[in-house]
């Protein structure tokens, strides 16, 4: 779907496959519906009058042959209580639109959902957020099916404004990229575990430093990250037939002075929890423990795509974890890069295991800050369930600056706390820290853990387990957040 804004639009005159208006809690028309009524002497208040729509969010109402109106057809969006409606809100309001007008003949829509936010303060993330809500009504994962639903090309969304558009040049740019990015993210993680391994990342990472000239990326092999001594990471996957990979990605925005952000990604491709075998129910959804580093190759694509003038390096740490004749046992001490050894009580507690060797070895780039994004625990969704995820930080104004970067562009993480009193509940009878935290505060635990080995730099620990899939399909998340903290930084 192609995307264009429209500044000073004739509501009435503009010429369209369908015009797409809001109609907010008890009828209230917005401004540009008010036009449309006006324009046919009243023919909507006319309709309105029957209630068959009324404006609550979730509803929509075509309407054909609208007289005064040069659209072929009129769709009614309802977008609630009118001073609840924002950013956030119409981007649940594009989407319900876009999955109404999904018909062949529809090549030219045009959405007036945002007409009323039009503000300085609101339009870049008007523009955002119909762009993402646009490319969630339009996604599906088909790679496997052998019938597929048609897909529908060449259609274009006009966003349109009765008044100039008050943001940037670059919004529609931005948000394009943005929802590429999640759409990569989204791809990778739906795949299964048996397509999707550390392999199948590295080289979608190659791929995209073909595309792109100033992404540059290098893969650490196995015998590479031995020679590192990252024992704790290849405790992971030693016992999976897939090598584990460390896919370093560099992309080069802002020059060379610049220190870079770094993103880093649980890149588990499968977790089935390793001799501390997990349990068979819903073990297929943990084919999505590798959204971390999806999210991370998302993110740097949607900034190479939009030409952010930031430096990334993204590492995902990806690998396996299976039980096998080679697989680490419980008890079994590694020494970790940082030169840490660590008492693996459970494998199952395998991502900070990966995690902490790609953490020691980020710091060699001097960054500037540092994320790791992970679907790490379980009691992350005890906690916040599916709509927040969890943030950990070492420094307060970084955690307000993602808290605050989420919150603007919908897709929001919740902080938690990390004081030293949970410290103790990683000691370890005989290495320097256990690999696990026992039952209570299992998120902080285990950033905690990852604490140990970002002493050197800001830090950021995001937990998505709870955010990163629904059921049975993977959300983007979360891209966004890390897209959009990026271009505030920028
Ligand atoms: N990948 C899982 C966490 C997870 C579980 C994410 C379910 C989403 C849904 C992680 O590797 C794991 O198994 N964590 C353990 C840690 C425990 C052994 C300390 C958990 O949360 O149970
Ligand atoms: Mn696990
Ligand atoms: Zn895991």
């Amino acid at each position: 779907m192609n995307h264009s804004i429209v500044s000073n639009i004739a509501v009435d005159q503009t010429d369209c496959d369908c015009l797409v208006v809001a109609v907010y809690q008890d009828k209230q028309l917005s401004n540009a519906a008010a036009t449309i009524d006006k324009a046919g002497d009243g023919a909507l208040s006319e309709l309105l009058a029957f209630e068959d729509f009324t404006g609550k969010t979730g509803e929509s109402q075509l309407l054909y042959k609208l007289a005064g109106i040069n659209a072929k057809r009129v769709l009614l969006v309802g977008c609630g209580e009118k001073d609840g409606f924002g950013a956030l809100a119409l981007r649940a309001a594009t989407k319900t639109a876009v999955a109404k007008v999904s018909n062949k003949a529809d090549t030219k829509i045009t959405s007036m959902l945002g007409d009323d936010l039009n503000t300085v303060d609101n339009a870049n993330n008007i523009i955002m957020q119909m762009v993402l809500g646009a490319a969630d009504s339009r996604y599906q994962f088909t790679s496997h099916k052998s019938d597929t639903p048609e897909v529908i090309t060449g259609q274009h969304l006009e966003i349109g404004f009765t008044g100039a558009f008050a943001g940037d040049d670059q919004a529609l740019n931005q948000a394009s990229a943005v929802a590429l990015g999640c759409e990569l993210s989204r791809d990778l993680s739906n795949q299964p575990g048996n397509i999707c391994t550390p392999t199948y990342l590295a080289e979608t990472a190659l791929g995209m430093a073909r595309k792109f000239k100033n992404l540059e990326v290098e893969v650490l092999e196995e015998a590479d990250m031995e020679k590192l001594g990252m024992g704790s990471f290849l405790s992971v996957s030693q016992g999976s037939d897939q090598p584990g990979k460390m896919v370093i990605l560099k992309y080069n925005g802002a020059g060379n002075s610049d220190a870079p952000v770094a993103l880093v990604g649980k890149g588990v491709t499968f977790d089935t929890g390793g001799i501390s075998l997990k349990p068979g129910a819903s073990m297929d959804e943990m084919k999505f423990d590798m959204v971390g580093s999806a999210s991370v190759l998302g993110t740097i694509k949607a900034c190479a795509e939009m030409k952010l003038p930031v430096n990334v390096i993204g590492v995902l740490a990806a690998a396996e974890n299976m039980p096998s004749a080679r697989a680490t046992r419980p008890g079994d001490i590694v020494k970790s890069m940082s030169g840490k050894t660590i008492e693996i009580l459970n494998t199952d507690a395998e991502g900070r295991l990966v995690l902490c060797d790609a953490l020691t070895y980020v710091g060699k780039y001097k960054p500037k800050l540092v994320i790791d994004i992970a679907t790490l625990t379980g009691a992350c969704i005890v906690a916040l369930g599916h709509e927040i995820c969890a943030l950990l930080a070492n420094d307060q104004a970084l955690a307000d600056d993602i808290m605050a970067s989420g919150n603007k562009v919908g897709d929001q993480a919740w902080q938690l706390p990390m004081n030293d009193d949970y410290q103790k509940q990683l000691k370890s009878a005989h290495a320097d820290i256990g690999n696990i935290g026992g039952k209570s505060a299992g998120t902080i635990t285990a950033a905690c853990f990852l604490g140990h080995f970002t002493k050197d730099y800001r830090w950021a620990h995001l937990d998505i387990a709870g955010t990163a899939w629904n059921g049975k399909e993977s959300t983007g998340r979360p891209v966004p957040l890390l897209t959009q903290f990026l271009i505030d930084q920028a």
